[in-house]
């Protein structure tokens, strides 16, 4: 008897999660909603970043070399050589591989719970069994014991984002030390790094621990969401390993020539992140004052806890819909609470919005 197509599909593509995009699709339809619902950068690039797409294109007929000259660029930035840099299409592209470099089926992945959505959803896809560990309750801190404590033979890759989504707060570095002298693969993800651009990067730490890589995307800070650009960075032989999983010439000419760009003028992603942190500080202190507890967040996004209030999380997303045309993030319930949302500053009129909807609602 003939299989059903199914039946065909390896096992786990049945049973993985699903990563739903379709607010997307919802918030490309509506433009009259502010959306705040995901952390992007509402600062469209400048006309700089728009000629060098535009130069690029006109050779666009050519397949890209291995860009050693970007990767240059890069690892200068990180005190690192061009062979220690691999690039690629943004984070979700880093997350695929590492999952593709480490995991074979039954292999296990710690990382804790919440966390950015697309990291267990592209473990599973390897056949890997995700271990989440619950933040600590209170502070939304890694749970460092619990994920310590979850290391079997089985586990392949341990994952800290930092600062962690959706918390926003940064690891201590006695606890990440911790991580890396465990001597299991470790990626430090620093999605959101550039947002204080006075704390150092984790990046020397490649140095003495070669199981230790880090992600770096130009989506959040530099906008660069829907340009996609992002790179690994890890010793020689981790980077080797990562562009044998990269597809040959995976980054378009267009995407590379608007990362230069925006490395050579620094003063834009400056005014972006400025923007942004002035925004952050206004929520952070109008929702005090209503007495809500946001977590002192340090990317782009902010954590709200507003399980005092009785509402429902979705209460709260449907609200901000229909008062303000604002969207939010829909956080899942943390220790069994419901009531969190996360927001992401917008332009200042959409922020605008975003302060009255909640003066209005919770004051
Ligand atoms: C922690 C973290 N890593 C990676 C990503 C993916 O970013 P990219 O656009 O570079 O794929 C995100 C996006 O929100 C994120 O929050």
């Amino acid at each position: 008897m003939k299989k059903e197509l199914k039946d065909w599909f390896v096992p786990w593509l049945m049973t993985a999660r699903e990563y739903n995009t379709s607010i997307l699709d919802h918030a490309w339809a509506h433009p009259e909603h502010a959306r705040m619902m995901l952390n992007e950068n509402p600062i469209q690039p400048s006309e700089k970043i728009v000629q060098a797409v535009a130069d690029a294109v006109r050779n666009g007929n050519r397949y890209p070399d291995s860009m050693r000259g970007l990767r240059e660029k890069i690892g200068k930035m990180y005190d690192l050589g061009p062979d220690n840099v691999a690039i690629c299409n943004g984070s979700s592209d880093t997350i695929d591989t590492m999952m593709r470099v480490f995991l074979q089926p039954g292999d296990e992945i710690i990382m804790s719970n919440p966390t950015f959505g697309l990291f267990p959803v592209r473990a599973e896809l390897c056949g890997a069994k995700v271990v989440q560990i619950p933040l600590r309750e209170g502070d939304l801190q890694y749970d460092v014991e619990g994920m310590l404590n979850a290391i079997t033979e089985r586990t392949k890759l341990i994952l800290i984002i930092n600062p962690n989504n959706p918390s926003g707060v940064f690891i201590n570095d006695d606890d990440l030390i911790r991580f890396c002298e465990t001597g299991i693969p470790l990626c430090i993800d620093e999605a959101y790094g550039a947002y204080t651009p006075g704390r150092p990067t984790k990046a020397p730490l490649i140095k003495k621990y070669p199981h230790v890589f880090l992600s770096v995307t130009l989506s959040k800070a530099h906008g660069f969401a829907g340009i996609r650009f992002g790179f690994v960075l890890g010793t020689e032989e981790m980077i080797r390993a990562f562009n044998t999983v990269f597809l040959p010439w995976n980054v378009s000419l267009m995407s590379a020539a608007a990362a230069e760009a925006i490395m050579d003028n620094p003063e834009e992603v400056e005014a972006k992140v400025k923007h942004n942190n002035r925004w952050m500080d206004r929520f952070y202190e109008e929702l005090k004052k209503l007495g809500l507890n946001p977590y002192p967040a340090h990317g782009n996004y902010m954590l709200v806890d507003a399980t005092m209030t009785g509402k429902t999380t979705e209460e709260i997303l449907q609200a901000a819909r229909d008062m303000q045309g604002v969207l939010l993030k829909k956080i899942s319930p943390i220790h069994g609470k419901t009531g969190y949302f996360r927001v992401t500053p917008g332009s200042d009129e959409e922020c605008e919005r975003f302060m009255k909807f909640i003066r209005e609602y919770f004051g």
